[in-house]
């Protein structure tokens, strides 16, 4: 895609106690006046859980059989809108999904649960969170802030590892993220959580609850053409889910579809930042309920 030029790399702001950069909070009166319909549905997660993963195999189950030529054609963050992503850097979110021809909408956001506009509960909307552990989650986090100018400079891996423990990322805390979303599962019904690891264990299983949950029924073929064409290396070579039309994403710093695993934190953890790691996690993560596998 033709390179676009962004200003310098945006600073981070305390925004209603959640660290933020202005391209996701530009069009929040937009975003917290949204009018959710009550068959949309949200696919909410912190940032590289596996978003764009379920987008794209909620895509498939609605309108693969309906508009196959949708999915060769517009590129996945337009079939399934980034809600508070403002107009600096293309069409706001709140405007792709206003002007979305096909139903029911999928609209995707990274808000922590506190933050998601007032309408989605009150049309009782059906929502996915995806959630991924945190190892792996701040590594794919590291090497997308490097390839996305539209991102906080990332500085050195060292220096990283650190704001990741601190929450000072864009959308927060994981920490925070994933046991709201968690905690909101228990009184909110329509609410279907979910992890990357068990996607990559048994991507057919996962669509299956996926299938339950949103009262769909594929058949068999369907299903078999589902669960192909949202394996890792399809996506990384399918232009209209890759990312690769952005054009301020560096795919030569990394690509979009890095590496698609569990356990690529070992690649990049020390010994010692293992240890502060866990230390750490274990007293953020106290809820025994809530458990992640860094490898599977
Ligand atoms: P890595 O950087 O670890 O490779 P998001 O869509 O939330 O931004 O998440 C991006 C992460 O999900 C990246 O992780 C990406 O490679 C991974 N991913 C995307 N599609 C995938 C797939 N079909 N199978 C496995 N991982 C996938």
């Amino acid at each position: 895609p033709e390179k676009m030029d962004l200003p310098p790399r945006p600073q981070l702001f305390d925004f209603h106690g959640v660290s933020m950069t202005h391209y996701f909070t530009d069009n929040w009166e937009n975003v917290q006046n949204f009018q959710a319909r009550p068959d949309d549905i949200l696919i909410a997660t912190y940032p590289k859980a596996g978003t764009t993963w379920v987008s794209y195999i909620l895509d498939l189950l609605y309108f693969g059989q309906m508009a196959p030529e949708h999915q060769t054609s517009i590129p996945i963050y337009e079939r399934v809108p980034f809600l508070e992503l403002s107009e600096s850097i293309g069409n706001s979110g709140t405007e792709l999904a206003n002007n979305l021809p096909t139903s029911p909408r999928l609209i995707k956001t990274h808000l922590p649960v506190q933050l998601v506009p007032k309408s989605f509960w009150e049309q009782n909307c059906r929502m996915v969170y995806v959630a991924r552990n945190a190892k792996d989650n701040m590594v794919s986090f590291f090497h997308f802030d490097r390839m996305d100018m539209s991102e906080p400079e990332p500085g050195d891996w060292n220096n990283f590892f650190q704001r990741f423990l601190d929450g000072k990322m864009v959308f927060g805390s994981w920490y925070d993220h994933v046991n709201g979303w968690w905690k909101k599962k228990q009184t909110y019904s329509k609410l279907h959580y979910m992890f990357y690891e068990d996607l990559i264990e048994d991507t057919g299983r996962e669509i299956d609850k996926l299938c339950c949950f949103l009262g769909l029924s594929p058949s068999a073929e369907e299903k078999k053409q589902i669960t192909g064409g949202v394996q890792f290396d399809n996506m990384k070579n399918n232009s209209m889910a890759n990312y690769s039309t952005v054009p301020f994403m560096d795919f030569k710093i990394s690509p979009f579809m890095r590496k698609g695993k569990v356990g690529d934190w070992k690649k990049h953890f020390t010994v010692a930042q293992n240890e502060e790691f866990d230390e750490d996690y274990k007293k953020k993560m106290k809820d025994p309920t809530l458990q992640f596998r860094t490898e599977i």
